[in-house]
């Protein structure tokens, strides 16, 4: 006995709509965060599916939960230590480094694609999940970090109104390891009322625990040291700079309705981010639990830590999963057309007409938006019918007989009933499935 094959926990198959799948909303999605790329003047590029270990290892941090739990790493044939990406931040600035892309700073980059982490699978949270990410590499400015958020706020307009920006600084290196001594200090005190989980991190990643889900852990973060007080000048200039002009960029129906909460105990799971962090959170109830629809921030330092000169960036990325939960299409999928080809005739010219229509429908409409063509070749001519019908078709073309000879068709619309012969020319035929669907 063969046992049946399963699909690997925490994977989906995307199936089309018409097989009651939802490939048409994650394909839209995917398509307006490329637009919106091209808009901000972002240019899309692509990394491997995976790279050596040590690219995420270094760059995401060993402590992160992404990097010490979640990566799905293997070893090669030939012995390397190689991982499926969990991320494409990392990947992006290897390809940076090993492309020599500082020449062309600053640079604006759009990615999108699967990405795999091995993390308890639950709504929102799989272990292959999509992300459209976008970075800004070259420019230390706080117009980067307008750019970048304005941008975030942009594609989450699209999508919800029951969103809010989150944002911190965690400041500039000095600001950090200052926060750092007095936030251990102050947890030091409590050590023996954490969780496992945050007293491992009191040594290694401290910033961390603020992140913590446990409950306990949560009550003593409440009283924990904020790290506003141990902001440096410069940082806490930025981040006044940086809110004062986020503040007016609000004004904009864009901007979530939620509106901006400075939150100080927003930390981020990875290691890399300095200055701005930012995520946006989700209220909606079906979000549950994974309501971070979209999460970013400055990482200056980290093309410097990965062996290049020193380069600021700042970028951000949402899950398409996520965005499917807050989705609801606007547009109708365009109903399709079916040829029948109703006698021998009608069959010999069916494809070569199907292929003057396929061909007239691809010159004018852009992917996605065109319409199907199709040939329902078997059955009777009611059960045909009623098959285009079933798949969404307005009207069908019935092709053969005396219409056929004279260079003719006819076509039915399936709304209602009326039918009428029509030369066989697509602009012609397609005019009037518009104007009569
Ligand atoms: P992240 O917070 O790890 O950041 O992920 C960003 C977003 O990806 C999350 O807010 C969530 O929407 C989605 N996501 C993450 N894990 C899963 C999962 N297992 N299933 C479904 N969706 C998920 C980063 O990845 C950074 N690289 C973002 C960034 C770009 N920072 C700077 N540049």
């Amino acid at each position: 006995m063969t046992s049946k094959l399963q699909p690997i926990r925490g994977t989906h198959d995307l199936l089309p709509e018409w097989y009651g799948g939802e490939f048409e909303k994650f394909e839209s999605i995917t398509l307006l965060a490329r637009e919106l790329a091209t808009v901000y003047g972002f240019k899309e590029m692509a990394t491997p599916i995976f790279e050596m270990t040590d690219v995420f290892a270094r760059s995401m941090g060993e402590t992160s939960d992404a990097v010490s739990k979640e990566m799905y790493s293997f070893e090669t044939k030939g012995g390397e230590s190689v991982t499926l990406r969990p991320e494409f931040t990392a990947g992006i600035v290897r390809a940076f480094l090993s492309n020599g892309l500082q020449q062309h700073l600053p640079l604006k980059l759009f990615c999108t694609g699967p990405l795999f982490r091995y993390e308890r699978p639950q709504k929102g949270r799989q272990r292959q999940f999509h992300q459209v990410n976008y970075e800004i590499i070259g420019d230390a400015s706080v117009h980067a970090d307008i750019e970048a958020i304005t941008l975030a706020a942009h594609l989450i307009y699209f999508f919800d109104r029951k969103v809010t920006l989150h944002i911190n600084t965690l400041g500039d290196k000095e600001s950090r390891e200052r926060y750092r001594s007095v936030l251990v200090e102050y947890l030091q005190r409590h050590e023996t009322s954490l969780s496992e989980d945050s007293r491992r991190r009191l040594q290694l990643n401290p910033l961390r625990i603020l992140d913590s889900k446990n409950e306990g852990d949560k009550r003593i973060i409440a009283d924990a040291p904020k790290m506003g007080a141990s902001l440096s000048v410069a940082s806490r200039t930025r981040f006044d700079a940086m809110m004062n002009h986020l503040q007016e960029q609000a004004k904009s129906h864009l901007f979530p309705k939620g509106g901006i909460v400075v939150n100080d105990t927003l930390v981020r799971g990875l290691d890399y981010y300095t200055d701005t962090v930012f995520e946006f959170i989700s209220s909606d109830e079906e979000m549950g639990s994974q309501n971070t629809v979209l999460a970013g921030g400055r990482y200056d330092g980290l093309v410097e830590h990965m062996g290049g000169k020193p380069v600021p960036a700042i970028g951000f990325a949402a899950g398409i999963e996520r965005l499917m939960l807050m989705y609801t299409p606007e547009k109708k999928p365009i109903a399709p057309i079916y040829l029948i080809p109703i006698d021998a005739e009608g069959e010999s010219a069916a494809h070569l007409q199907a292929l003057v229509f396929r061909s007239y429908e691809r010159s004018r409409k852009t992917h996605l938006q065109v319409r199907a063509i199709d040939i329902l070749w078997n059955g009777t001519l009611g059960k045909r019918i009623g098959r285009a019908a079933e798949r969404g078709a307005s009207h069908v073309i019935l092709l053969g007989g005396e219409e056929l000879k004279r260079n003719a068709c006819i076509v039915k619309n399936l709304n209602t009933g009326e039918q009428a012969e029509m030369s066989l020319m697509p602009e012609t035929i397609q005019r009037f499935i518009q104007e009569t669907a």
